[in-house]
């Protein structure tokens, strides 16, 4: 693997998701990454990234270097030809060139503006590093995509599954802030790659980029979505048409027992970091169907099976 900037760079998903499996149950490559860096570059805060790439990493023997660049680094520039008489220091083209004489891998996490469609959808920032950097690349949460969630979700409904094609529904869900669109956008996708029944449930205005959703079944209805499902995927994000806008809605979309009862028994679903009561109730949250706390502890070896193929090359 080269990159891990978006899923078109898994070459094959079942044989990526079985590594993870098996690095799950026994470290087998603590050596792969000795003598190796990964450096890791924040332009946003995170827990669960941050640490369980630290960790996968730690795992295969690498050494780790972080930068929180907002606050410590230098501000970068990453459209070409400009001059460079605003507070911007530092071009990418310097900064992912010196980057890759510390870095084997370079790991960055940079959101969304949620101002300009357009310019978001260009991934200025991971595009840069892709483009000037000589090392791979691994994205963290960009503005358009998390691909290292998205295979963590991948492996922990191929381990809870109890069918052959389970029905995944990923539903919308109220929050006080505008939130990106990567976790639902890499979510989407990567079900379409998986033996599943996948539907999306969303308030009118809220219908995700249609680049990404494509044939997928859309309801507006959200217990309609909700019957049988197996899987329940639970995330909040910003309206998509009306870009980086929250939109008036019922208020009745947070997830609770009255809305898990329509459902077949599902497991519940949430990327983390979740507002208790807003997003998902207590009375979901604290039950056995919730299993957020085994699918953050499935990012380290999502991780370590993503590190492990880029050490490889
Ligand atoms: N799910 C996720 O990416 O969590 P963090 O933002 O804490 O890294």
């Amino acid at each position: 693997m080269k990159n891990y900037i978006d899923l078109s760079d898994i070459e094959d998903l079942p044989a990526l998701l079985d590594d993870a499996l098996q690095l799950k149950n026994k470290n087998s490559d603590p050596e792969l990454g000795k003598g190796k860096t990964l450096g890791m570059l924040f332009f946003n805060p995170s827990l669960r990234t941050r640490l369980s790439t630290e960790k996968a990493a730690k795992l295969l023997g690498m050494e780790v270097m972080v930068m929180n660049v907002n606050s410590d680094g230098w501000a970068l520039e990453f459209e070409d030809g400009q001059i460079m008489d605003s507070n911007k220091a530092e071009h990418i083209k310097e900064g992912a060139a010196v980057l890759s004489q510390y870095c084997d891998i370079i790991a960055v996490r940079a959101f969304p503006e949620l101002k300009d469609k357009e310019r978001d959808n260009a991934e200025l920032v991971m595009n840069g590093f892709k483009k000037y950097a000589s090392v791979p690349i691994l994205n963290m949460e960009s503005a358009t995509g998390h691909p290292l969630q998205a295979l963590t979700d991948a492996l922990t409904i191929t381990e809870l599954k109890t069918m052959k094609r389970p029905k995944v529904v990923l539903t919308w869900a109220p929050h006080p802030r505008a939130l990106p669109h990567a976790v639902p956008n890499s979510f989407v996708q990567m079900m379409q790659k998986m033996d599943v029944e996948l539907c999306i449930a969303n308030p009118e205005g809220y219908n995700l980029n249609p680049e990404i959703t494509k044939n997928t079944r859309i309801f507006h209805d959200q217990e309609e979505a909700l019957k049988n499902a197996d899987f329940v995927y639970v995330k909040n994000w910003s309206s998509y048409e009306n870009y980086g806008e929250t939109l008036k809605t019922d208020g009745g979309w947070t997830f609770n027992q009255e809305k898990l009862r329509v459902t077949n028994n599902a497991k519940v679903m949430h990327c983390l970091p979740v507002r208790r009561n807003v997003v998902i109730a207590d009375d979901v949250l604290d039950s056995e169907n919730s299993v957020v706390i085994h699918q953050a502890n499935n990012r380290t070896f999502a991780a370590q099976a993503v590190l492990r193929k880029l050490l490889k090359g």
